[in-house]
């Protein structure tokens, strides 16, 4: 007879684990990541001395509340700093939310190629993941909407979304917020809000602010280079702050990483800087990666998705084992439902023109 085990609730053995972007390639010295999204310019000078000055004393508990930080974010963005919480990264906050609004047999919407902390966090509350079919790569309203049903209790959509660089404009947006039931909670994840040069794309601030069921996410690990140090934060309807705050870690975030974002999020020049460095390079990349015949699905995001044919001799894991020998480390993308695509960050000048060299190296041994 055996004996009984400790079980997990339902849905927790459904989920693969989010395996992250390759870090490295073994044997090469020097190697270039560009599978994590991360910024080429790292964080600003005051956020490293920021968070250095706070090693004087770790003994201390941080403020659990994050009020310098909540209103330094505040101040940034024009936001009620009590409207603000705080959280290890985007994802503890999307765990959070999930953990929160879902319970066994309800339902929760992601798209197709959407973000896989969605699921992952979906699963662990014994809700049931619903995907919405894409259009082109990108988040499809109509089809959300036809996914309703009356389980449903939140919708997940990264704008612009992660891996595939796409975005919808903020009157689809609306459009879709619109056609959700008001006990529905929307999860606009702005990840990479920073980087998007549209006129027509809003983060998720203003329906945030003149509605009761929508909550918009944002971290430090994209444009203000701290996903080391794990940050984020959200802006939400009073009554969903609340309930964030009361299952949410009462020190989730730590001190370094409070007086990191505080610095990073005064630094406007540096932001620019990345901004413009992204906006440079990846038109630059788009451009020269298409040249080479492969296709690039258009990006607003620092990262691009490169499209591979099936053909031997030029897949999409072919290509990666290639690159990843050079030192050039990108994403496989399999897991995304993209098998026959790469992911590429904008790395530095010096990365991005060998990514460019080395896939024309590629297509020409190949052909
Ligand atoms: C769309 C999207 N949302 C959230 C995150 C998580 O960011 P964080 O580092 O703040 O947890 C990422 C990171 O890759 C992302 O791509």
């Amino acid at each position: 007879m055996t004996a009984l085990h400790p079980q997990p609730r339902s849905g927790v053995l459904d989920i693969q684990a989010y395996v992250p972007g390759k870090s490295g390639a073994p044997g090469l010295a020097k190697v270039f990541k560009l599978s994590s999204n991360e910024t080429p310019l790292g964080p600003s000078p005051r956020a490293i001395a920021a968070y250095q000055a706070v090693a004087a004393h770790l003994e201390d508990y941080p403020d659990g509340a994050a009020t310098e930080l909540r209103e330094a974010i505040g101040r940034a963005f024009g936001l009620d700093p009590d409207r603000i919480v705080c959280g290890a990264g985007s994802d503890d906050l999307l765990n959070l939310l999930a953990r929160a609004y879902l319970a066994d047999g309800d339902e929760a919407i992601y798209t197709t190629h959407g973000f896989l902390v969605y699921p992952i966090a979906m699963l662990g509350t014994g809700a049931k993941p619903v995907v919405a079919a894409e259009t082109n790569y990108t988040a499809s309203v109509d089809t959300i909407l036809a996914t309703l049903t009356k389980k449903t209790k939140i919708v997940f959509l990264a704008n612009p979304n992660n891996p595939t660089g796409t975005y919808i404009s903020f009157d689809e947006v609306k459009r879709l917020h619109r056609g959700l039931p008001s006990q529905v909670l929307l999860v606009l994840d702005a990840a990479y809000a920073e980087y998007v040069r549209r006129n027509d794309y809003e983060s998720g601030i203003e329906l945030v602010a003149t509605s009761d069921n929508v909550v918009m996410t944002r971290t430090f690990s994209k444009i203000h280079g701290l996903a080391a140090v794990r940050l984020g934060w959200m802006f939400g309807p009073a009554d969903v702050v609340a309930a964030i705050n009361r299952i949410r870690g009462p020190f989730n975030v730590n001190a370094p990483a409070i007086a990191a974002g505080i610095a990073a999020i005064a630094d406007h020049e540096h932001q620019e800087r990345a901004r413009q460095h992204n906006s440079r390079w990846l038109d630059w990349l788009a451009e020269e990666i298409e040249k080479l015949g492969l296709k690039v699905t258009p990006s607003v995001a620092n990262f691009l998705l490169i499209h591979f044919p099936e053909t031997k001799g030029r897949t999409a894991k072919e290509a990666d084992a290639f690159l990843t020998a050079r030192g050039l480390i990108l994403r496989q993308v399999a897991v995304y439902k993209l098998p026959h695509a790469l992911r590429m960050s904008v790395g530095t000048e010096e990365a991005n023109r060998l990514v460019v060299a080395a896939l024309k190296e590629f297509l020409a041994k190949t052909a």
